[in-house]
């Protein structure tokens, strides 16, 4: 299911902005389209690239709240956020019944609004009873993100993560993806930034690599991240060798 077929740039970008020299919307600004009419897209590439800054403003564009959270979600702490969202354009397919923008960043203040809005008195039933029962700040992050996924997601729903893999160990990971699989099958879309080859390794994911050359479509396991992994674990000791010496 897509909820959001492609984005591209409809508008043009002061090319004086920072912006425009983030490679992802250099990619943009040529007139590359990206395709996201695949069940899960995975937009890979080194630091800085701008995967952060083109999945932040695919979720403001689609109408979530910058900060993160669900479309109802509008507490703000800091503003942030680029203003590259009101440049872009969506191609959209059905109207998704549930969704979820997460920011490794602001997680933590996600947390605590749900938090302050359980302890106003007019909340009820408690929030808190769809995210599992226990404020996410008595769980471990790890702990707490899972739970999100497992108790908030529920189907049918556009979801947006941005590293989502920095919470969890590798036990965790793979339950993580097994949980984007049932999403998968209950009609939901993913959009992912990520450096976590597991991820990436999800069947029928479309793996989008940003660099300086644009936006292109890979095999995840061509890509740096996968390659230098592999390359450690078959020989931890002759990289840490060669590095360190
Ligand atoms: N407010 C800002 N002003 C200037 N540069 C910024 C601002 N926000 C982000 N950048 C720059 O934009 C680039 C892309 O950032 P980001 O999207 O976070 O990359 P990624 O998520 O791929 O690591 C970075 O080089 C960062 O320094
Ligand atoms: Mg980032």
């Amino acid at each position: 299911m897509s909820y959001v077929r492609s984005v591209f740039l409809s508008e043009e970008l002061d090319s004086r902005s920072y912006l425009a020299k983030i490679p992802a919307v250099t990619a943009l600004m040529r007139g590359e389209r990206i395709p996201l009419d695949a069940p899960v897209t995975v937009f890979v590439g080194e630091n800085g690239t701008g995967k952060s800054t083109l999945i932040e403003a695919i979720a403001v564009a689609y109408g979530f709240n910058p900060e993160g959270g669900t479309k109802n979600s509008n507490f703000s702490t800091e503003q942030s956020h680029s203003e590259l969202w009101k440049h872009l354009t969506l191609v959209k397919g059905k109207r998704a019944r549930d969704g979820f923008f997460l920011r490794a960043e602001s997680f933590y203040n996600f947390a605590s609004n749900l938090d302050q809005l359980d302890r106003q008195p007019a909340a009820s039933p408690l929030l808190i009873k769809s995210y599992g029962g226990v404020s996410l700040h008595q769980q471990s992050h790890g702990e707490s993100f899972l739970r999100l996924v497992q108790y908030r997601f529920s189907g049918g729903g556009l979801y947006i993560l941005d590293e989502p893999e920095a919470a969890l160990s590798p036990m965790r990971l793979l339950t993580l993806l097994a949980e984007i699989d049932q999403l998968v099958k209950a009609d939901s879309q993913f959009i992912i930034a990520t450096h976590s080859p597991i991820l990436m390794a999800y069947p029928g994911a479309r793996v989008l690599e940003l660099s300086e050359d644009g936006i292109r479509q890979v095999d995840y396991r061509e890509t740096e991240h996968f390659r230098c992994s592999k390359d450690f674990y078959t020989d931890p000791d002759r990289m840490i060798h060669y590095l360190l010496k």
